[in-house]
């Protein structure tokens, strides 16, 4: 829990810094053109304003003495409030002034007088004690290359100075807002993007308390959270799953083993109960012999699997001559059938070889042969084919017995698994036969199927790999 919330601090810290940074470069960015912008706005009138006064006295001719209502009257243009006039001789002194320069004279600079004598206009900028800075452009009027006057515009900076520091005080106010906001944001959304992963943990923890049935909700939304919610129920279900498998075959090995020693302790208590005749307890032993060799078979093939499944059981890989071996099972078989009246038949067998341990690959064969004829009728046919095919060996037991249900087919190869069919028609077996077969087949790279039909029969195929030559 405690890195969650760590995970969600540090992603709020990482969206509110970046969503700070850039505001505050977005902020600075803005300011700096906003502030350009704005002077230049300034430059244009004053350019303007200086066009409108050169044309002015241009046309009037200069007068030193004219005052500025006079100019003012025929050029209305000059009597703008916002900006001052001031005309200047060529030494440096005033001649003409419009009245909203009064408050202050104006002296013309130095630079700006140089400028005006190379004929260079100057745009200067000036602040008097306690009032807003004035931007100033002084403009030169040359008669046959010579200075006559210089003409000086100028206009308080107050409005563009104002606007900057509105849009200053906007963003020293907002920037903080909008940190706390992206932060709380960022807070809030990362801890909703952490939900899920919070409801993970919460299932992932009562499910390491035992509890295999949970499932997590899965999201609509087939995001990365989706995924792993998915994965993680996939998990659960296969946990869940081998989890029953192991109960079901504890379970079902206790059972198995329950029943022949409960057996033995009936007919042994019943012999027991009175004096008996050495013929009586003979036959009391005999039926505890089989019960014991019905144990001992159980217990060495779940020794089997279980080293088979810790990958303690060793295989050869040595060539075998398949067809050979199916030929000598198919011998031991006619005998086996016979007993239940059941016919050995020869099928096709090619010579084919594989490499694998001949003596779990006979075990395989005889297994399913024992199946065969133990799930025939009086009277069946059983059936060894070989051949092979596309560097695949195939080997098939087909009989006309009782068949195998369809939903049963897939369960067969369970551990302990046995139809109500074939318990009815054969009481020996134990249900472990088949998941010995998979084992083998698997341990040779190959697989087993079946098909089968209720009262009609089946057929076993196995497929293994040819030996490569
Ligand atoms: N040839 C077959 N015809 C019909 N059913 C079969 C056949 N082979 C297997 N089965 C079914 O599959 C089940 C499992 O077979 P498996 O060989 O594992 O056990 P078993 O033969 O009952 O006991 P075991 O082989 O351990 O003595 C059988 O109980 C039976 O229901
Ligand atoms: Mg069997």
């Amino acid at each position: 829990m405690n890195y969650g919330v760590s995970i969600r601090v540090r992603l709020s810290l990482w969206y509110g810094t970046a969503l700070a940074l850039s505001f505050i470069v977005f902020a600075i960015v803005l300011y700096a053109v906003m502030a350009r912008g704005l002077r230049e706005q300034v430059d244009h009138s004053l350019e303007k304003a200086a066009e409108a006064a050169v044309r002015a006295l241009e046309q009037h001719g200069v007068g030193p003495t004219l005052p500025f209502d006079d100019l003012a009257a025929e050029f209305p243009e000059l009597a703008v409030l916002d900006k001052s006039f001031q005309i200047f001789s060529p030494a440096g002194k005033v001649t003409i002034q419009s009245p909203n320069v009064r408050r202050h004279d104006i002296p013309l600079s130095r630079t700006a007088l140089e400028a005006a004598f190379e004929g260079r206009a100057t745009f200067e900028s000036a602040r008097f004690r306690g009032e807003s800075p004035i931007r100033l452009l002084s403009v030169p009027i040359r008669r046959g290359g010579e200075l006559v006057n210089v003409v000086q515009v100028g206009t308080s900076l107050q409005q563009a100075e104002h606007t900057l520091r509105r849009m200053l005080g906007v963003f020293l106010v907002a920037t903080p807002v909008a940190l706390i906001v992206a932060l709380a944001g960022g807070w809030f959304l990362a801890g909703r993007a952490l939900r899920p992963v919070e409801a993970l943990t919460l299932a992932a923890k009562r499910i390491a308390a035992g509890d295999l049935s949970q499932r997590l909700t899965v999201p609509r939304s087939s995001d990365e959270i989706g995924r792993l919610t998915v994965t993680f129920n996939d998990m659960i279900a296969r946990l869940d799953d081998s989890f029953q498998q192991v109960r079901r075959f504890s379970a079902d090995a206790s059972h198995e083993l329950r029943t022949p020693l409960t057996v033995m302790k009936g007919e042994t208590e019943l012999a027991l109960r009175r004096p008996r005749s050495a013929e009586d307890y003979r036959l009391v032993l005999e039926s505890s012999l089989e019960e014991i060799d019905r144990m001992s078979r159980i217990v060495d093939e779940l020794l089997f699997l279980a080293r088979a499944d810790l990958g303690e059981v060793k295989m050869e890989s040595k060539p075998v001559r398949l067809d050979m071996l199916v030929e000598d099972i198919q011998r031991q078989a006619v005998v086996l059938g016979q007993e239940h009246q059941v016919h050995m038949a020869v099928g096709a067998v090619e010579p084919v070889i594989v490499s694998g341990d001949e003596l779990r690959l006979r075990e395989l064969i005889l297994n399913l042969v024992d199946n065969a004829i133990k799930y025939s009728q009086a009277g069946g046919k059983v059936e060894l084919r070989l051949s092979q095919e596309h560097g695949l060996a195939r080997l098939a037991v087909v009989d006309q017995g009782i068949g195998i249900p369809p939903e049963a087919q897939a369960r067969i190869f369970d551990r302990f698994y046995r139809t109500d069919e074939a318990r009815a028609h054969c009481k020996k077996g134990t249900g472990l036969g088949l998941s010995i077969c998979r084992w083998i087949v698997e341990a040779h790279q190959g697989r087993i199927d079946v098909q089968s039909a209720v009262g009609q029969g089946s057929q076993f195929t196995v497929v293994l790999p040819l030996a490569s030559t």
